[in-house]
Order: structure tokens, then sequence, then C-alpha cells
């Protein structure tokens, strides 16, 4: 099988594209012809190197040292479960199947292992395999942030970064809970995040939400440059700030936030359980959940996929096919 390597951390173009033996399940496992992926935030992280501010000196032990521990990339996949390891009854080979191998990665590659008690579903019908490959890496995370923040009808909520990959999902399932939702991105978006259901735009090049007079119940910030001292003065009393993306400061920091104002940083890594997964892949199936699709790329365009993602401007998800029937539902 055909997998994208990477043996060190670098630009797009470290990668290299390898033929290696296809692996057989192990008793308990599942084996996944991968017919679509996606390049992510995350696959983009360990690929390059670069950490939030802080964290640098950690990324030997954290993701390997000199290049990643996990050479094989890709967070999301969808495809086709091709053999079962001994044991294995939940599954039946041919069965369409949404896989989030998150931390573990193994996406970019035409076969995925997974335990088949893991992060593993069936694909919802109405999505093509293009289409549940872009979902994982983005609902996964807001699904994860909003439960944390304890997200409920009738709130305020700011998603800072909204056309992205999680803030697209976040945008949804805040609206989805019953919220009333402020999407912050560039112009060229606004159409997108009031598609996904965002009840008001801003632009962030126009306006300082920070600097404003409404105060939002929960600030989702996947962008990075909204910590808790700037939004402080727009959180509500109680409010949450859900630092999708924290430096190591905003992370030791957020233990020390309270005060009268009874304020919170949740801060951290997403949860990776699959009953995320299963919840996302419902939400999918009843048409709650829509994945974004910034572009598509043949699996031999990898690296052109990981331009877009580097650009750290993509709408919604960049997806990789590996196969004609990724179109397909
Ligand atoms: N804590 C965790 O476990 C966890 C999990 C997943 C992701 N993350 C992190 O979260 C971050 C976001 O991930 P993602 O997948 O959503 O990334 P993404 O898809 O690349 O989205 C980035 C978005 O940020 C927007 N943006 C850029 N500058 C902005 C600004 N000044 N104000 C508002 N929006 C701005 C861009 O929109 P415009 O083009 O409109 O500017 C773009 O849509 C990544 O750094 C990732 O590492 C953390």
């Amino acid at each position: 099988m055909k997998i994208a390597h990477v043996g060190r951390y670098g630009p797009p173009e470290v990668i290299e594209f390898r033929e290696v033996p296809t692996p057989e399940p192990a008793a308990g496992q599942v084996r996944i012809q991968v017919l679509a992926t996606a390049v992510t935030a995350g696959d983009w992280r360990v690929r390059s190197g670069v950490m939030p501010r802080g964290f640098g000196p950690l990324r030997g032990l954290a993701l390997g040292f000199g290049g990643p521990r996990k050479p094989v990339l890709g967070t999301d996949a969808a495809g086709v479960v091709a053999a079962l390891g001994a044991g294995v009854t939940g599954f039946r080979v041919g069965e369409p199947v949404v896989a989030f191998p998150g931390g573990g990665f193994g996406g970019h590659a035409e076969s995925l292992l997974m335990p088949a008690d893991g992060r593993v579903v069936r694909k919802p019908e109405n999505l093509t395999f293009e289409e549940a490959a872009a979902l994982p890496f983005g609902a996964m995370t807001a699904l994860d942030f909003l439960d944390r923040g304890a997200v409920k009808a009738h709130e305020r909520v700011l998603v800072n970064g909204a056309s992205g990959n999680v803030g697209s999902a976040a945008v949804q399932l805040a609206r989805h809970l019953g919220a009333h939702v402020t999407a912050v991105c560039s112009a060229a978006n606004a159409a997108l995040v009031r598609s996904l259901g965002a009840d008001e735009v801003i632009d962030y090049a126009l306006t300082d939400f920070a600097a404003g007079e409404v105060r939002y119940d929960a600030i989702v910030d996947t962008v990075g440059n909204a910590p808790y001292a700037r939004v402080k003065s727009v959180l509500s009393p109680g409010g949450r700030l859900l630092a999708v993306l924290a430096d190591l400061p905003a992370l030791l920091g957020a233990a020390f936030v309270g005060g009268p104002q009874r304020h919170r940083v949740i801060a951290g890594p997403a949860g990776e359980k699959v009953e995320t997964l299963r919840a996302i892949a419902d939400l999918a199936a009843k048409g709650v959940l829509v994945p974004v699709i910034e572009q598509r790329y043949p699996f031999e365009r990898l690296v052109d996929a990981y331009r877009i993602v580097d650009s750290g401007r993509k709408k919604g998800s960049v997806v990789v096919t590996l196969d004609p029937r990724a179109a397909t539902r």
C-alpha cells in the first residue's frame, strides 16, 4: 500500500510517498481501506513541528525527537472495512465507515488499522466518503469544547475563527444547542458562516469584538488571539472562554481565572472519545452538522493540500481522495 511518510519536521515538501506491505489487523482490530482523508491543523502541527508559544521545549517528548514519532499523519479517514482481526464482531467487510485516529494518526495511507472498539463508526448514509472524512477533527473538537463549556440554549456564543474546521463546526453545534451565535471571520467568509447558522457576523478586519459592548456567555477561540486578558471585559458573569488554541501561559493561567465574575477558561487537548464520534455522525446523519470542504485533492497532491492548510486561512476541511468511490455515498 501507499503511505505518505513524514520523516522530519518541515514544510509540505518533507512528505515522501512510500510503498509498504499492507498490514494485517491484529485481534480486535479492523483494517480500513481509506477512500478519503483530510489534512487537518493537527496534521499541519505535527508535520511542521510548529508548537504553540511556550510548548517548544516539549516538542521532542510530545511529538518525537528529530521528526514525528508517528510518521504517517492523517487524523481523519473514511473508507470501507477491508479485513477483520480475530474476535471482531461489530463490523463486516465492505461496511462504509468513518474513523478518527486523531492523535494516533495514520489516515494518510491506503489502509488504516483501528481498534474495532475505538473511534470508528458507520459512515452516515447521507454523506459521501469525502464529506465524512471532512468531519471528525473539527467537529470532535468543537463538540468536546462546547460540552466542557456547558453551552446551552439562549446563551450568547461567539466563535472566533468561525470559518475554519473547528469554527465551522462550533457555529453549527452552538446553533443546534439553541445558542445565539456570533461568528468572527474575514469578510470573504461572512456568507459561509451565515449559511451555517450564525446569527451575527463580525469582520475582524473592521471590528474588535473584545472592545465592544456586547457580552458573551461563551467565547470559542480557535485562532489563539483571544486570551482571557483580552476578552474578560466581554464575558458575562459566569462566562467561559473555550480556548481551543491556547499557548502555555494561557493553559497555565486557566486555573487561576475565576473571581467575582465566576469566569472559567477551558483549554488543553480535546477529548477523543468514540461516543463523541458517534454523536457527530448522528448529527451529520440528521443534517444538523454539514461538513464544509474548501478543496479536494488526489492523494498524489497531498503536498498541495498541505499548502492550503499551512496558510492558516482554510475554510472547513481540505479533503484528500484515494479512490474514485470517495465521491460516492
Ligand atoms: N485543543 C485541541 O485539542 C485542538 C483541537 C483541534 C484544533 N486545535 C487548534 O485549533 C486551531 C484551529 O484549528 P482549525 O482546524 O479550525 O484551523 P483552520 O481550519 O486552519 O482555521 C483557521 C481559521 O482561522 C481564521 N482566522 C485567521 N486569522 C483570524 C483572525 N485574526 N480572526 C478570526 N479568524 C481568523 C481563518 O479564517 P479567515 O480566512 O476568515 O481569516 C481560518 O478559517 C489550530 O491551531 C489547531 O492546532 C486545537
